[in-house]
């Protein structure tokens, strides 16, 4: 069956679904771990069970349906998975809610094996390529009283126009190509999301001008390796039909800076190995894209970023960076960083350190390297102990916290455009909002601010985040 009467043919389970639930009101509890792509699917999931007549609730033990949405990039989803397995226990015993898992981690043949043993109550399993199959697994569990279990090892196929329930009515993010070819060997993403596959750009331009008419003004495209958007398709000659010029990133950021309404664009994750000069001009000539560009550095040192099989230098890194804040005007970056991957000694780490102090990144996502079953980097001999992985870690977060500070002096006095997103959750009375460089500014304002960008001159820093004024009343 083609993926557009798959699609249809989910519509008519969640039909049937919602006839089930008929003047009932049943609650459902979504858990979402990960990354902004599971989060995305996560407003997939939503969409279908808000379409069944369910409502949303924050308290997992008054839930009917207890989703998770798993991530299995590194360890500590594990652990809290199982605990919160362990906790809706009873609640299963006293209420019977239904409890479903999806997601990256239910790819993985241990973890659905220890599921299967150790918590035999679960009701559906799914994993990423079925998240589409979604009502129809859970009609099953609820007509016909079975566990499902739907899982496919296949490269993955795109499903469109699945229904959606977004988090914000002012930032949306769209998913423009799913899964990953690069194997760096630390990485378990190409193993549970499949090969790289784009969506057609006409189905890209067709959501985000949708979302537009509806309000919204900021997007940000998803996908592992953004910047080799439709190079697959290309190199393998597989069709797409291009529309608006659109036959790469590039022309695909030149496409979206074009629609009107929407006022800032940004996008996650590019790879530096694939970031040619034409993305680099595009981000430079778009007004609406953001000049805070998310460049993964991982390892500063070459040594290393061979072993992890990322292809670029410590040099060619730097280079790119040099290359960019050239070319680009305002460019500030953000990066990840793991500390401890198999074989690394003191003196790479410190090429690391020193790659983070040339740099001066906005904003660092550090992590411990968590071995991962089925990766390269998991059958490497010479793994780092725990006790030293934790004492580079420390070592590189006061390096970047003492940064933060540094750079965070530099807005005070500036005045910056922000874009208002809420009321701020620590105080009722002050509003909350995001410069062009994703920096928190929390300031004093009328609640018809929300949803518009405006100007602020900031007046103090506190490392997470900045005070403003508004510049006219
Ligand atoms: N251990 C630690 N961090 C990892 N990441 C990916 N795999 C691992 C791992 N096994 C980090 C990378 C990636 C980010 C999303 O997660 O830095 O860019
Ligand atoms: Fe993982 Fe590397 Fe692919 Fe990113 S590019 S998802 S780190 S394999």
């Amino acid at each position: 069956m083609d993926t557009i009467n798959e699609v249809k043919k989910q519509e008519v389970y969640i039909e049937k679904i919602k006839e089930i639930n008929k003047g009932k009101t049943l609650k459902y509890h979504i858990l979402t771990m990960g990354c902004q792509l599971n989060e995305n699917d996560s407003e997939k999931l939503c969409g279908m069970l808000e379409n069944m007549g369910y409502v949303k609730t924050d308290n997992f033990q008054e839930a009917d349906i207890n989703l998770f949405n798993t991530c299995c990039v590194r360890e500590n989803a594990e652990d809290k998975l199982f605990g919160k397995l362990g906790e809706l226990k009873r609640v299963k015993e006293e209420k019977g809610t239904i409890i479903a898992i999806g997601g990256c981690m239910m790819q993985e043949k241990h973890i659905t094996d220890k599921i299967k043993e150790s918590y035999p109550f679960v009701d559906v399993i799914f994993g990423t390529h079925t998240l589409y199959r979604f009502p129809e697994d859970l009609y099953k569990a609820l007509v016909e009283k079975k566990k499902q279990e739907d899982i496919l090892d296949i490269d993955g196929e795109i499903y469109e126009n699945l229904p959606i329930k977004r988090d914000s009515d002012i930032k949306a993010s769209v998913t423009i190509m799913n899964g990953c070819n690069n194997f760096c060997t630390y990485c378990i993403v190409p193993y549970v999301r499949g090969r790289e596959r784009s969506r057609e750009p006409k189905e890209i331009i067709k959501e985000v001008e949708e979302l537009a008419k509806k309000g919204y003004k900021e997007i940000t495209l998803l996908g592992q390796n953004v910047n080799s958007y439709l190079r697959v398709e290309k190199e393998k000659g597989k069709s797409f039909e291009e529309y608006q010029g659109v036959n790469s990133f590039a022309t695909l950021l030149r496409a979206i800076n074009k629609i009107e309404g929407i006022e800032r664009i940004r996008f996650v994750s590019p790879h530096p190995k694939d970031f040619t000069d034409d993305v680099i001009e595009a981000i430079r000539d778009c007004d609406k894209v953001c000049k805070l560009i998310h460049l993964p550095l991982q390892s500063g040192n070459t040594k290393v970023l061979k072993e992890m099989n990322r292809r670029y230098t410590k040099e060619q890194y730097l280079n790119l960076v040099d290359k960019m804040k050239a070319q680009i005007p305002n460019l500030t970056l953000s990066t990840d960083i793991i500390v401890g991957f198999p074989g690394e000694t003191e003196e790479e780490f410190e090429d690391t350190l020193d790659v983070v102090k040339k740099v001066k990144f906005e904003q660092v996502y550090m992590f411990i390297y968590s071995r991962r079953v089925g990766t390269p980097g998991d059958k490497m001999e010479n793994q780092i102990p725990e006790e030293i992985k934790h004492k580079r870690f420390d070592r590189l977060k006061a390096l970047v916290e003492s940064q933060i500070e540094e750079n965070n002096q530099k807005y005070v006095g500036t005045i910056q455009k922000v874009l208002v997103e809420g009321t701020s959750k620590n105080n009722e009375d002050m509003l909350t909002g995001r410069t062009d460089s994703n920096k928190v500014v929390i300031f004093e304002g009328d609640k018809k601010l929300i949803n518009q960008i405006i100007d602020l001159k900031i007046v103090s820093e506190h490392m997470w985040y900045l005070k403003g004024i508004l510049t006219h009343e």
